[in-house]
């Protein structure tokens, strides 16, 4: 049931999948030839070399690619004379190929990095001074702590593996950043406890919720792991959530089972939280979870078994939290949930049929999902235009500063292997939203200020070739630690804004920084201008 077991050789079902992934590619030409305003795709790198299974964008807007190293040599050579001797190595003892690399928006430039110990379907998040920190994996790499600090595309950063481990070896783990600084690691296959990075003299803990939830499958590998308003954790596995008090290490409350199938690997749904509101009071909080697959496909291939076609939302603070559902256009495993500046959610990747793991899925959803949170129930839903690069299993997804989604990876097979029905995919593709493809003119942040504390009073300056109606919203992204459908530590902050006044170079909003840690990890967020439904592209802003 993992990673590793799931290199047998692919079913006969997904050898038919060829046959409806050829449909599916032309269909999806179609669909993309007729929709106006379904958004764009392009490639944007033709081959990286690598297949990222992990991706994380810096503060220099620059983005961190993690493969695994026991794949074999990949197709991105290491600098002359740097090369890996890994005796622990399952695969490959001397490599002179990288397994990490730094892709440059705009340039697509990729730049190798050198990792030493595998990544494979690890976890991690950046800490408050914008360094990557990035645990577990495979086999030498299980119980490994790596740091990435990162540096302007034009520097010569790269990987450094720390010497203090990981109190248990983890694969399959979620990561969140906390208010106090360090990073709570929740769960893993056969991993039932948290642990803190650095643990600052805490051990681990139980967490019952992932005994309980660990069935024939698993499906409770990558919890979703979202830190609420009031300082305690939704944890979801499997079916089933939890509140939870990082700081006593205590389940709190118990929420109902989600209606519907799994929703965690090798189930593969998604999950964000909904975007937080200054108005609000920061008070609200709503998570949704979207999409898996029918318990048993991943324990039997063969059968194809159509995935989710259902979301669930739910406000865990409230007084008698229950899951409200809705259906999704499409069915979908392995999607990928990513929280747009215009307060949208974009569903993207992932298949129709089966599970997670490699062949263990077919007919990709080449269509992404817009989600609109805020419209009444039965609209929320549109169909965006087709991409012809199916992305399951170790798929990627990320909001890049200039609003596109940055989409990467697929099927990293054992030695790179492209002649399956899903092969290993080093192609990395481009979304852009509709909110870039319909003509409008994108505002421009002018100034606004590169570091800010706690409940401070700032301005920001935007200025607009179209004078805006209405509101301009200012819209604070983090940067997620993304892998495996979920995108660990996202979250959006939509901050109180004042009428624009009219200044020389623009306009002026005035507006208010988060109020705390709890609603705002310190650490670098993207702040975006949005006016008329266009977001400009984000400044990156320090928060501590
Ligand atoms: C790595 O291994 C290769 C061949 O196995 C050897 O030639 C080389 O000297 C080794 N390098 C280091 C730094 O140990
Ligand atoms: C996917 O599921 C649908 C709905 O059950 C089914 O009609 C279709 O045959 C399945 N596709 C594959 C490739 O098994």
């Amino acid at each position: 049931m993992s990673c590793w077991t799931a290199l047998r050789s692919l079913s006969a079902a997904a050898q038919v999948g060829i046959l409806f992934i050829l449909l599916l590619v032309q269909l999806g030409e179609e669909v993309a030839a007729a929709a106006g305003n379904g958004g764009s795709w392009e490639v944007v790198v033709q081959n990286a070399g690598i297949a990222s299974m992990h991706t994380a964008v810096t503060h220099y807007g620059n983005v961190v690619l993690l493969d695994r190293t026991n794949i074999g040599p990949s197709q991105l050579p290491l600098p002359p004379g740097v090369c890996r001797n890994n005796s622990q190595d399952r695969v490959s003892k001397h490599d002179c190929t990288a397994h990490s690399a730094v892709y440059t928006p705009g340039t697509n430039n990729i730049r190798p990095l050198f990792i030493f110990t595998d990544t494979w379907c690890s976890s991690g998040q950046f800490r408050a001074d914008g360094t990557l920190v990035q645990t577990g994996g495979d086999a030498d790499g299980n119980s490994k702590i790596r740091t990435y600090s990162p540096c302007p595309s034009s520097g010569t950063c790269n990987w450094v593996e720390t010497t203090t481990p990981l109190q248990l070896g983890r694969w399959y783990a979620s990561n969140q950043q906390l208010p106090d600084g360090t990073e709570i690691v929740v769960g893993g296959r056969s991993a039932f406890t948290v642990e803190f990075v650095p643990a600052n003299g805490r051990g681990q803990y139980n967490v019952p919720l992932l005994t309980a939830t660990n069935d024939a499958q698993n499906d409770n590998y990558y919890p979703f792991v979202h830190l609420l308003p009031n300082n305690e954790l939704f944890i979801f596995a499997n079916r089933d959530s939890i509140l939870y008090n990082w700081q006593t290490h205590t389940t709190v409350k118990n929420f109902p089972t989600i209606p519907g199938e799994p929703r965690n690997y090798p189930s593969a749904g998604s999950s964000v939280m909904l975007p937080a509101t200054a108005a609000s009071g920061w008070t609200y909080a709503e998570i949704l979870i979207c999409g898996g697959s029918q318990f048993g496909a991943f324990l039997n291939p063969s059968l194809q078994p159509p995935a989710s076609q259902t979301c669930g939302r739910i406000l865990p603070l409230a007084t008698n939290p229950a899951w409200v559902m809705e259906n999704m256009p499409t069915r979908r495993n392995m999607g990928d949930m990513v929280l747009l500046p215009t307060r949208q959610v974009l569903i993207i990747n992932g298949a129709e049929n089966g599970s997670q793991g490699w062949g263990d899925a077919t007919n990709a959803n080449l269509n992404p999902v817009l989600y609109n949170p805020g419209f009444a129930a039965g609209t929320r839903f549109q169909t965006m235009t087709a991409t012809t690069i199916p992305r399951v299993y170790h798929s990627t997804a990320n909001l890049l500063p200039d609003g596109r989604i940055l989409v990467a990876g697929s099927n990293t097979h054992q030695f790179y292997t492209f002649t399956q029905p899903f092969p290993t995919e080093l192609r990395i593709e481009a979304y852009s939203p509709p909110y870039l493809t319909q003509g409008a003119a994108q505002p421009a942040i002018v100034s606004a200020p590169a570091a800010i504390g706690y409940g401070k009073s700032f301005a920001v300056t935007v200025s607009f070739s179209a004078v805006p109606s209405g509101v301009i919203e200012l819209n604070l992204l983090s940067a997620p630690f993304v892998t495996h459908s979920y995108a660990q530590g996202q979250r959006l902050l939509q901050l109180g804004v004042s009428a624009p006044t009219k200044v020389a170079d623009g306009y002026s909003i005035t507006t208010t920084s988060p109020p705390s840690a709890v609603i705002a990890p310190s650490a670098y967020y993207m702040l975006f201008a949005v006016a008329n439904g266009v977001p400009s592209v984000a400044a990156w802003v320090h928060i501590a």
